[in-house]
């Protein structure tokens, strides 16, 4: 991945808030209710790639979040709104922190991140997870890499992430659903052993 056009795009101000229109009308209300099954109230949440903080706001009804992402941009935005707001600049690939959490969140951000990076992140959030800790992540459903505005798009398979996670993860549930086209998307929620 060419680290510099990737993270540009969401560094620039002006693509930034490009994003933040484009996103408008879509949230991970969804998945949140899902979590909320396996995740009790008041658990700790990291989000990674928390963009504008669409869902970051609706985790924070329930959860003791950390919001985090690549872009200072969307960091510095979203702290101006919320000023008592946790958040912190990290890079889903190498989760550079000490802290700990009960659950990883991302919602259409893991596939900016090849295979091999995809699985060394997950190695990553088992160390930041506190025991019995939950993933929920979203993904693109498809095949192959497509690529916008310099952004790369990892399109995935639900077989891909169960079998990647399996063995560090019990599995609970992986659920498709539309996005913007149907069955466009999917998500999966997991418990580490
Ligand atoms: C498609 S947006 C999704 C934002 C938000 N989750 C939402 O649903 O609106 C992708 C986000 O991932 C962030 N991102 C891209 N690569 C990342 C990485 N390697 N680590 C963490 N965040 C990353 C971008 O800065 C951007 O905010």
């Amino acid at each position: 991945m060419d680290m510099r056009t990737t993270m540009g795009f969401y560094e620039d101000e002006k693509t930034a808030r490009q994003y933040i229109e484009m996103a408008k009308g879509y949230d991970g209300a969804e998945l949140i209710d899902a979590l909320h099954a396996h995740l009790p109230d008041g658990a700790s949440v990291l989000e990674l790639g928390m963009g504008p903080g669409v869902d970051l706001d609706l985790l924070n009804d329930r959860y003791k979040v950390t919001g985090s992402d690549t872009s200072q941009f969307f960091l510095d935005e979203y702290v101006a709104r919320n000023p008592s707001a946790e958040t912190m600049l990290l890079d889903a690939r190498e989760l550079d922190t000490d802290q700990t959490w009960d659950c990883v969140y991302s919602n259409k951000v893991l596939h900016h991140l090849d295979d091999t990076e995809l699985a060394s992140s997950i190695q990553r959030q088992l160390t930041i997870l506190n025991e019995h800790g939950f993933i929920l992540h979203s993904f693109w459903r498809g095949s192959g890499v497509d690529e916008h505005h310099g952004l790369r798009f990892h399109n995935r398979i639900e077989e891909y992430i169960r079998a990647l996670l399996e063995p560090y993860f019990i599995v609970k549930s992986i659920v498709t659903y539309k996005e913007m086209d149907i069955d466009d998307s999917f998500y999966a929620i997991a418990e580490k052993k």
